[in-house]
Formats: C-alpha cells, sequence, structure tokens
C-alpha cells in the first residue's frame, strides 16, 4: 500500500511488524523503513529498504510508477536496513543516476563494491531539479553515520530527513495527526535516547544550521516511523530539548542483585531520595532491557547504580547496561555506587570506576554492605539517596 504525503511524492515503503532487535536496542513494536517516491518529469527515488523488504517496495512502487522507469535513486543513508535492496533495485531499474554523499560514496564503495553504478556526489547546497520540484542536499554528518544527508523539496515545504526525527513504531497509520500523540512521543524519545543521544553536540549544530538557511518546513518525513504533518515543529523542539540533555529533579537506580540484599539497599536510597522531593525510576536490569533504561536515564538529573560484587567484579547485566550507557556519553548527572558483597567488595570500585569514565559527578564514595543489611547499613542506604537528593533538588 502506498501514500501520498504531498502531490505525487508518495510513501512507498515496508511495515516490519516483526522487529523486535534493532542491533541491541528493543523494537516491541516493530519498526518502518520508509521510502518515497517523487512523479515529476523526473522520477526520483528516496532511499530504499532492508533487504528481505524488497518486493514489498516493488510493489509499492508498481502501484504508481513501472519500476524502470524510475530516473534517480537518491541514498540519504547506506545504513542497510535503508540500502539492504538497493543492489536489487539497481539492477532493476537501471537508474541514470545515484545521488548519494561524499562520505555515502565512501559507505556505498564499502558495502557493495558497485563496478558500474551511476554514481553521483552531491554536498550541502547543491540542487537536483526533478521538473516542477527541486531537490536541495543538506549533508548531516553522524547523524547518525558520516554518510547521511537530508533532501529539502521547497516546493513541497517537504524534508526528507533520514534517520534523524524518526521512530521504530510499526503501524498501518504514517501521520502524527492520525496517533495518539503520548504513544508518538515515548517512541520518538526512545529513538533519540537509543541512536542520538551520542551526538547531541551534533544535533544543536544542525538544528542551528536548518534556523539559519530558514528553511520553510511544513513536513518531516523521517526514514522510519510516522510522517510529521501537523507538527513538524513539535519534533524539533523535542530534539533542542533533549541535546541539549536537560535534566529534571529526578533519579534513576540501576541495579542488578544475586540474593536481593543489593535489592534492599536499592530500596533504602530510593526512601531517601523521595524523602528529598525526587522523582526516582528504579530500574533493574534482570527485568528492564538496556534501552528503556537508557531512555529513562536521558532526563535524570542523578544516576545511581548498584550490584552486588562477583568474581571481584560486577555482575554481568550491569556490565551490559554501563557498555551501552557509557558509548551513548550521557552528561550533567550526579551518580553514586552501592552494592553487597561476601567477602572481597570490589563492585562499587568498579561502578565508580565507569562513572568516572563517563565524566558525571561522584557525589559519594558509595555504600557497601556486607551479606544482608540490617537496619543500621540499610539506615546508610538512605543517607546516601538524601545526600544524592539534595544535590538533584539544589540544596546543597
Ligand atoms: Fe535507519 Fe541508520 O539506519
Amino acid at each position: 500500500m502506498t501514500t501520498e504525503i504531498k502531490p505525487n511524492v508518495h510513501w512507498v515503503g515496508a511495515i516490519d511488524w516483526n522487529i523486535r532487535d534493532f542491533h541491541g536496542y528493543s523494537t516491541p513494536a516493530g519498526s518502518t523503513y520508509n521510502a518515497y517516491l517523487i512523479k515529476d518529469e523526473k522520477i526520483a527515488l528516496f532511499d530504499t529498504v532492508k533487504k528481505e523488504f524488497f518486493s514489498d517496495l516493488l510493489h509499492n512502487i508498481h502501484r504508481l510508477v513501472e519500476p524502470e522507469k524510475i530516473d534517480y535513486l537518491i541514498i540519504n543513508h547506506v545504513e542497510l536496513d535503508h540500502s539492504g535492496s538497493l543492489p536489487q533495485v539497481i539492477d532493476l531499474i537501471k537508474p541514470e543516476k545515484i545521488f548519494c554523499s561524499p562520505m555515502g560514496l565512501k559507505a556505498i564503495e564499502a558495502h557493495f563494491h558497485p563496478r558500474d553504478w551511476p554514481l553521483e556526489v552531491v554536498k550541502s547546497g547543491d540542487t537536483l531539479s526533478l521538473g516542477k520540484k527541486t531537490v536541495h542536499f543538506l549533508e548531516t554528518k553522524m547523524l547518525h553515520w558520516p554518510d547521511s544527508m537530508f533532501s529539502y523539496i521547497p516546493e513541497d515545504k517537504l524534508l526528507i530527513s533520514s534517520d534523524a526525527f524518526g521512530e521504530h513504531w510499526a503501524t498501518s497509520k504514517r501521520f502524527d495527526d492520525e496517533v495518539d500523540n503520548h504513544m508518538l512521543m515515548k517512541h520518538a524519545l526512545k529513538y533519540y535516547a537509543n541512536i542520538l543521544m551520542i551526538f547531541s553536540p551534533q544535533v544543536q549544530k544542525l538544528l542551528a544550521q536548518v534556523a539559519e538557511m530558514g528553511l520553510d518546513i511544513d513536513m518531516i518525513a523521517p526514514d522510519h516511523g510516522i510522517i510529521w504533518r501537523k507538527s513538524p515543529s513539535m519534533i524539533i523542539e523535542a530534539y533542542d530539548r533533549w541535546s541539549r540533555q536537560e535534566n529534571r529533579e529526578k533519579a534513576v537506580i540501576v541495579y542488578d542483585t544475586m540474593w536481593k540484599s543489593t535489592e534492599k539497599m536499592a530500596h533504602a536510597i530510593y526512601s531517601g531520595l523521595v524523602e528529598e522531593g525526587v522523582e526516582v525510576q528504579i530500574m533493574n536490569a534482570h527485568v528492564n532491557h538496556r534501552s528503556d533504561i537508557i531512555t529513562e536515564i536521558l532526563d535524570a538529573r542523578a544516576l545511581v547504580l548498584g550490584s552486588p560484587t562477583l568474581n571481584n567484579n560486577i555482575l554481568p547485566r550491569m556490565a551490559d547496561v554501563l557498555t551501552y550507557l557509557k558509548g551513548l556519553r550521557p552528561k550533567d548527572k550526579f551518580a553514586a555506587s552501592f552494592g553487597s558483597f561476601g567477602w572481597s567488595g570490589e563492585a562499587v570500585k568498579h561502578l565508580n570506576g565507569y562513572i568516572e569514565a563517563m565524566g558525571l559527578e561522584l557525589v559519594d564514595e558509595g555504600v557497601k554492605t556486607k551479606n544482608v543489611p540490617d537496619h543500621e547499613a540499610l539506615a546508610l542506604s538512605v543517607e546516601l539517596g538524601r545526600k544524592i537528593g539534595r544535590k538533584v533538588m539544589g540544596k546543597e
């Protein structure tokens, strides 16, 4: 099924109802691989789809035009969820030209080793006339790959934004005014936290650049999820907020536990934080996926990490979460650690090491409890919570 999103601009992508893991990011609601076809004097296809969805793309194109009539392919991004079916598409349509960014050319060469594809490099500021419509190219390096670029169609005030402003959400609806706004922003937030948090400085620069260029945008069509036609400004403003990594009076306690002692400490720290007026989210790494934990951390002002000591180290699920979190480069958070131990008790030291490696502010050396915490030991955890809470609430 296709959808006309602007006059002679059609969504021809694929819906992936079944994907549940997107390179380590949990996608319980599936995803979409959006591709767009413009029918003008020249016919242009913007991006393709994952390899296994080639026939869906082809079927959609067939409903609008004979695929062989497509003149141009525009490759905004070379990651395989958008380019996996590129070789089959090129074999079939034999395009007159394939446009990509300078880094896109390198990525296409490295992925597909093409010999005779009619590749043409475009840079920021270059334009391509399709007849009545024009494509303006804007390189968006590291949003989120070096090759990424936007395509802007001024005649339609349409921004085809590649991975930016997307969500992993399989739905039969295509537009923001057709879906529940709370669900939409929840999916968009998770997408930002897991894909783009690391590139927040680049997002800030891009938003400033777009504002300076004065692009008149009334629709944003990303490569995943929902098309923003009612409120493109809503997602632009959210990206501005998220990329500043603005936080609020909220703490996230992330822990794993072996015999529930570290869990008891987590609950005591929670009490201390709440007593100081902090909103707290407890995330047990055993039952929460790393990508959901990261989503909660994005707007938190404090991060509290807990693990018992296992083999002179931390529990593996905490190492998983912290390796992932460190790569996403969170910033501007108070942090501390806690954990129970049997005889050596290195976990808190290791957790503090992660905090320091992430450049977060360690507010306390942490609390350790031997085996099962008694009332006095739990009181130390409550006091740690209160100390962090006072920092979060700006009381010290
Ligand atoms: Fe949706 Fe970076 O690929």
